[in-house]
């Protein structure tokens, strides 16, 4: 993970790299750090922890005024986050920061000791600095750049300051990286929200590409020789840094549910436009994604197979990526990501393409890797997301694959029932009356808050729903959660489920309720304290705890139960303390496998 930015130019350099670090900072936060150059020295600030404790330690340097520099915010791969591992790092004449993992950096440590070179920190970062540093004599340093690349395996996004040299560098394999220019500065970055606010105009820099930055002037070089780039320009409007009253990201974000969900319902309200949605040509959907992003393939993986007759393999990307396919008839792959960025669906996309399977992006960032490249891509335009634990694009994610469902049922004539697409419309309206009954989630959060374990449990689609809310709870609050299928419970795990241990069931399917209702009863027998999330339609049954969300058609009923999950994790995390919009170990884009 982890974000770099660097800039050459007229505006003031610190104000850049800082402003870049805190639009950056979703992609990791246990440390950060800045290198700034007049062109004689160099001074490095490091910081562990936020990027605010970072602005601190520079606002008392503030008499170092710097032409060019680069900056890093960090999510610990290689070494603890501490000081001596934080980026930027230095070795002899080279200074530099890295996003991304090198594989060998054990035995090119090992290599460089012999060389005489010394390392101060447990990172692989360190290492490219070092193996930089060795290839610079004798060479120009787009030669010695070229020469450490052939020794390096793995990912990396690099910017780089080479003592008593006006350029900043840029390279990069397998971790993103951009150049965006105006006309007194030029930048790299890891993604266009750090930059956008200077400027839309970017090029991409493509695998193992060399750019050179130095102040309005930018050249890319491929092995040695000078190229022409492509000039994009993004729309992105950038991050909204305001929470609009809201405590935190995540409740506004889940309180923009309602909005984000009525402008997907009217996209697809034209039948031309739901063309996009008709998977009527597949005979096999593969969905690939991570976390959320998988656990929203489950959902529409059910209603898929449910109402549109068509086999759904539901897979976690870092899996997907290296287990044997075997495609046998008219394959897709669904390829699910909110950031469009996240490393091991990319790979994914990438064989798939390779191979010559069709392939759809549901993306929603769009100037993502995975929006660019997938073949096919809707976006889901749920707007950007600060929190790193994700909310209002899941239940887009949902929305789509719900619409996916319905349109494949509807053109193949398998769906058994009549729905017209009007009834949709309404369900921004009940999502709304959904949130606005928060106090009662808080009423429960408030008695479960102090509990260190806890279970979700449910059958078919909702099964599906628990996964998602049982990952937003230990994400947020970190209490121990897991989901497990009602059913499944009592073959082992069950012997976990302790006096007074929550145990949430999801009841929304009319079919399984009877035997949720008798595993509810299993773990009730057995101390749990139970709580019950069904709809209105399926609530003739007792239980101490329960919510009742209003009944829509199959198709959308997940979305108007995962937010009461959303809320619920959100109240246990505000009770317990938590860091509720970047909670510890996490980061919103995982671009590292
Ligand atoms: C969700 O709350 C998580 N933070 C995480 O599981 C996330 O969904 C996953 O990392 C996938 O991210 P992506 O959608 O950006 O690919």
């Amino acid at each position: 993970m982890c974000g770099i930015i660097g800039y050459s130019g007229n505006r003031e350099t610190k104000e850049v790299l800082l402003n870049g670090l805190y639009a950056l900072e979703y992609r990791g936060y246990d440390s950060s750090g800045i290198a700034l150059s007049d062109g004689v020295s160099t001074k490095i600030i490091r910081s562990v922890g936020r990027v605010c404790q970072l602005e601190d330690k520079i606002r008392d340097e503030e008499n170092f005024s710097a032409n060019y520099g680069i900056a890093h915010t960090r999510w610990a791969t290689n070494g603890e986050a501490n000081l001596f591992n934080s980026h930027p790092h230095q070795v002899g004449h080279v200074t530099l920061v890295h996003n991304g993992i090198i594989e060998n950096a054990d035995f090119l440590r090992q290599k460089l000791i012999r060389k005489g070179y010394m390392f101060n920190s447990d990172t692989d970062t360190e290492v490219i600095a070092a193996l930089l540093d060795s290839k610079l004599e004798g060479n120009n340093v787009i030669s010695a750049i070229n020469m450490m690349m052939k020794e390096l395996t793995g990912s990396y996004a690099l910017g780089i300051m080479v003592e008593h040299d006006p350029n900043l560098y840029a390279v990069r394999k397998d971790s993103p990286l951009l150049i965006g220019f105006e006309d007194d500065g030029c930048f790299l970055a890891s993604d266009i929200t750090a930059i956008i606010q200077y400027t839309n105009q970017y090029i991409l820099l493509d695998h193992c590409e060399i750019a050179v930055l130095n102040q309005g002037n930018y050249q890319v070089y491929k092995n040695c020789k000078l190229i022409e780039k492509e000039v994009l320009m993004s729309d992105s409007k950038g991050i909204d840094p305001s929470k609009c009253g809201y405590e935190h990201y995540m409740l506004k974000e889940i309180m923009e549910e309602p909005i984000v969900l009525k402008q997907l319902i009217d996209r697809y309200k034209e039948e031309d436009r739901q063309k996009e949605l008709d998977l009527s040509n597949y005979q096999e959907i593969d969905i690939v994604g991570c976390g959320s992003a998988m656990y929203a393939g489950f959902i529409g993986q059910s209603l898929i197979e449910e109402y549109a007759g068509i086999k759904v393999q539901v897979y976690s990307a870092s899996e997907y990526r290296y287990k044997r396919k075997i495609y046998h008839r008219k394959t897709l792959i669904i390829l699910i990501s909110q950031s469009g960025e996240t490393a091991d669906t990319i790979a994914a996309m990438r064989e798939a393409e390779k191979i010559g399977i069709d392939t759809l992006g549901l993306v929603n960032y769009p100037d993502s890797t995975i929006a660019r490249e997938c073949r096919r891509v809707i976006l889901t335009n749920a707007g950007v997301e600060i929190a790193v634990a994700t909310t209002k694009a899941y239940i887009l994610q949902v929305c789509v694959l719900s619409l996916m469902a319905y349109v494949t049922a509807k053109n193949k004539g398998t769906l058994k029932f009549d729905i017209e697409y009007e009834e949709f419309e309404n369900v921004p309206i009940l999502l709304e009356s959904v949130l606005e009954r928060s106090y009662e989630y808080q009423a429960i959060a408030n008695q479960i808050y102090s509990k260190e374990s806890c279970f979700y449990i449910g059958r078919g689609i909702d099964y599906a729903i628990c996964m998602e809310g049982s990952l937003k709870l230990k994400e947020v609050s970190y209490i121990h959660s897991e989901a497990y299928q009602a059913g499944e419970l009592k073959h082992g795990t069950i012997s976990l489920v302790e006096e007074g241990m929550p145990v949430l069931c999801v009841i929304t399917d009319k079919r399984l309720k009877e035997k949720s209702i008798s595993n509810l009863k299993e773990v009730e027998a057995r101390g749990a304290k139970t709580i019950v999330v069904t709809t209105f339609e399926l609530d003739d049954f007792g239980g101490e705890l329960k919510i009742v969300v209003p009944v829509v058609n199959s198709f959308m009923q997940t979305i108007l139960v995962v937010p009461v999950l959303q809320l619920l994790s959100y109240y246990v995390a505000l009770n317990r303390g938590c860091d509720i919009d970047k909670p510890k170990n996490l980061a919103k884009s995982v671009t590292v496998e």
